[in-house]
């Protein structure tokens, strides 16, 4: 290239890159003259065939050259880019596909907590906490519990100091059986009624895994206590409230006699089946009813142990949580609520 023909060239490559229309001419015009085999750097190649004496003219307007036309596509480019709506820098394609992000979804124990405590917030009561690290006292003394009762053995209860050849001690540790022991820590903690609670929680058994029972679970348990008298009665309609809230209104409720050593009387309630509604299938053993909680009016034994006054009446109930979440999704297998599957957990989003 003589200095001449540079000197037309640039004027050239200035005017193509002033008149591109879009982005993607000017790109084509950038790589035509400054690509790998661009002219300009073609001519900064051949450079070298020059007469010596020649090189340092031609390189000084190579330089300025490379230098303006770069300066002409710099222009150029944010004239389109703004023309475009584009900003220049850094590049936005929205022609591409967005960034998928798994959103997470309630767990279901979650949301059959959330809603058995809202059913019972509207009826007044509060939410109360406990740990899942519990005394002998909370979990089984306090709550009349005979001090050998098999539910404490071994093979039940998760301790965690020795337990073997000793004899029992009210500061004996264990993993919570059931969420009762909160009913001990709330009335300690009031000092008197009345008292309106429930306590979801984790719960922990010696139980061996299958298809319907896992070593560790959740309960909500409910305590109301008061000084008037509050009757079997009132716990009956405040259950068969419950129940309909949770599963509809067409659910009926029973109540059976049963033992409980913190309740006296104690009963099992059960739900009318949810899949035969009551005709009797497969799920409810072809009784038509589903066992869903234990409950009944707080043994005066349990006041006198978190020293509360005799004339203190209430009642009492346990559930378990993992019971109703399958009853209400149609879950068969308990583990499917702690595998963390996401085909599973996803149906619930
Ligand atoms: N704690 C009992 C259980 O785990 C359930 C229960 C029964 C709780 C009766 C209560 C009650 O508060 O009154 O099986």
């Amino acid at each position: 290239m003589t200095l001449q023909e540079l000197a037309t060239q640039h004027a050239a490559s200035l005017a193509e890159a002033a008149a591109a229309a879009d982005l993607a001419a000017l790109e084509k015009i950038r790589v035509h003259w400054l690509g790998r085999n661009g002219v300009i750097i073609e001519a900064v190649r051949q450079m070298k065939n020059l007469p010596p004496e020649e090189r340092p003219e031609f390189g000084k307007r190579m330089g300025a050259w490379r230098a303006e036309f770069e300066a002409a596509l710099e222009t150029q480019r944010e004239k389109l880019s703004a023309a475009q709506g584009v900003s220049s820098a850094p590049a936005f394609d929205q022609t591409l596909p967005g960034q998928w992000r798994a959103l997470g979804s309630i767990h279901p124990i979650s949301s059959v907590i959330a809603e058995i405590v809202r059913i019972f917030h509207k009826l007044g009561f509060s939410v109360a906490d406990g740990p899942d690290i519990e005394t002998r006292f909370n979990n089984f003394t306090a709550l009349n519990t005979a001090p050998h009762h098999p539910s404490m053995d071994e093979a039940d209860t998760f301790w965690l100091d020795p337990v073997k050849n000793k004899l029992p001690d009210d500061n004996d540790r264990l993993l919570r059986t059931q969420t009762s022991p909160i009913q001990i820590r709330a009335m300690l903690a009031a000092g008197k009624p009345p008292l309106r609670i429930v306590t979801p929680g984790r719960c922990y058994r010696r139980d061996t895994t299958d298809a319907t029972h896992s070593a560790n679970f959740h309960q909500v348990e409910g305590l109301y206590v008061d000084t008037a008298p509050v009757s079997l009665a009132d716990l009956k309609s405040t259950l068969a409230h419950f129940a309909r809230e949770m599963m509809g209104p067409s659910v009926a409720v029973r109540f059976r006699p049963h033992f409980f050593p913190f309740t006296e009387p104690s009963v099992e309630v059960d739900f009318t089946c949810h899949v035969c509604n009551g005709a009797g299938c497969r799920v409810c053993k072809q009784s038509g009813w589903i066992e869903i909680m234990g409950a009944g009016m707080v043994d005066p034994r349990v006041y006198k142990h978190v020293g509360w006054p005799e004339d203190t009446y209430g009642y009492a109930f346990g559930m378990g949580v993992e019971r109703i979440a399958m009853i209400k999704h149609g879950i068969t297998d308990i583990r499917d609520l702690y595998a963390n599957d996401l085909r599973f957990l996803g149906q619930f989003a």
